[in-house]
């Protein structure tokens, strides 16, 4: 097997029209994922392994040279990061996501001018409160035990928090303690986020909801004074909504920064349940938010759309044995999203796509190449794909653990294939 080193290199072999776009930016390698903002103020409020850096949008605003001032578009906005970056950086923003918990999220980030004393007032009291009775119950998930997610402290501990601080008549304050909330319940739980999947582990030490809590909001407190975000001229903000039929002006945008999901199985509905289950009414609930997300996983619905045609994808439907429908679907739901991104922009507006090439049992899918084809096809210009990332295709651990029972058991055991190079790119596209 060649050396690691080659890897990079290896991923950028690929021959024909546009493989020919591929450039490698290793760059932009660790600004691809999550790892920066752990250590950034607000930025870090919420973990969203799936998110991207704030430094990637503002390399990307700067290089793409996109002046100041601009609306900015990221219609899989999970966290906000771009919108917070934009806001940063005085770009107007708007994204969108399909959970509640990522417009929560972010336009909690992107909350300004706050009234500090009242916080640390508000914050005291809640950091204070002797623990007591509450009426709220947790929604019965289907997906995952929550007897066992949680111990029966911790279970009735965050729901006493989460009734206490609803009652916070301040709406940013209640936000900004409530995403504390959100954020601590991983911890508070024995539950794992392994990969893609959620998982029940046994933890030794769990610390108390009311430790986790307090400590996590002198964190976030501490940011704010730091920051002291002002909210000046500039716009931003999250709403939920369908990036497949995104409400927008026709040509209302001047650049689209965004990350759809990958290519990868991951249901952010089960992924992401503890918290949603905070937020929404009931497991019906998240159930349709399921079925309403991108077809990256078995759980969306789906729905026949007619007009993509794709040589690439013909190419590879015909090789792929066990889920050629998610594969299918998923491009179909891209097709539609990029149809909505590029009547959002202006003219000689620029796109750019954070996407991740998916690695099945017997072969690699270039979602890279497939979308800069099928954004062709809808009038944008494939200007380039740079190329961030590259890792081994590791049937065994990724695609294994991901897909559904049935897929799984169709592989033959021990099936390890290690031999290909899969990227991680950003698609750049003009209209
Ligand atoms: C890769 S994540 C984006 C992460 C984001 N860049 C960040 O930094 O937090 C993809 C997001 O797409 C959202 N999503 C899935 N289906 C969607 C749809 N149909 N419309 C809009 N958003 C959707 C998921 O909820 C998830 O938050």
């Amino acid at each position: 097997m060649p050396e690691k080193k080659d890897l990079f290199e290896l991923s950028i072999l690929a021959k024909g029209k546009y493989a020919d776009l591929l450039v490698k930016r290793e760059d932009y390698k660790n600004l691809v994922t999550f790892a920066q903002n752990k250590t950034e103020p607000i930025y870090n409020w919420f973990y969203y392994k799936e998110g991207f850096s704030g430094d990637l949008v503002w390399n990307l605003l700067k290089e793409l040279e996109i002046p100041k001032k601009s609306g900015i578009l990221d219609p899989f906005c999970g966290t906000g990061n771009t919108l917070l970056a934009c806001q940063q950086a005085g770009y107007n923003a708007i994204g969108f996501d399909i959970l509640p918990l990522g417009v929560f999220v972010s336009n909690t980030k992107l909350q300004c001018d706050y009234d500090m004393e009242l916080l640390k007032e508000k914050i005291k009291e809640i950091s204070s409160l002797k623990f007591g009775e509450t009426h709220l119950k947790w929604p019965d998930l289907k997906f995952i035990d929550i007897k066992q997610a949680f111990s029966r402290y911790a279970r009735n501990d965050i729901l006493f928090f989460k009734e206490k601080i609803l009652e916070i008549e301040d709406e940013k304050i209640r936000n900004f303690i409530f995403l504390a909330l959100l954020s601590i319940v991983g911890q508070a739980s024995n539950t794992k986020k392994d990969g893609g999947v959620i998982r029940i582990v046994r933890k030794q030490h769990l610390a108390p909801v009311r430790y986790l809590l307090r400590n996590k909001l002198k964190r976030m407190y501490r940011d704010l004074k730091r920051v002291n975000p002002k909210n000046g001229d500039i716009s931003a903000e999250a709403l939920q909504g369908d990036a497949r039929s995104l409400d927008l002006e026709p040509e209302s945008i001047n650049a689209c920064i965004t990350s759809p999901p990958y290519l990868n199985f991951v249901d952010y509905t089960k992924l992401y349940g503890l918290e949603l289950a905070l937020i929404v009414n009931n497991s019906k609930e998240i159930e349709e938010l399921r079925k309403r997300s991108l077809r990256s996983h078995i759980g969306a619905k789906y729905e026949f759309h007619d007009g993509l045609k794709s040589e690439k994808l013909d190419e590879i439907t015909g090789k792929i044995e066990n889920s050629p429908v998610v594969v299918w679907g998923y491009f179909e739901d891209m097709y539609m999203s990029l149809e909505g991104i590029y009547k959002a922009l202006k003219p000689n507006g620029t796109a750019a796509l954070v996407v991740g090439n998916a690695c099945l049992p017997n072969l690699t899918v270039d979602v890279d190449l497939i979308l800069a084809e099928i954004s062709e096809q809808i009038g944008f210009n494939a200007k380039a794909i740079w190329v961030a990332n590259a890792r081994w295709c590791d049937v065994h651990g990724m695609w294994r653990s991901y897909a559904p029972t049935r897929v799984r058991e169709a592989l033959p055991l021990g099936h390890i294939v290690k031999e290909r190079p899969v990227r991680e790119s950003i698609v750049i596209l003009e209209k």
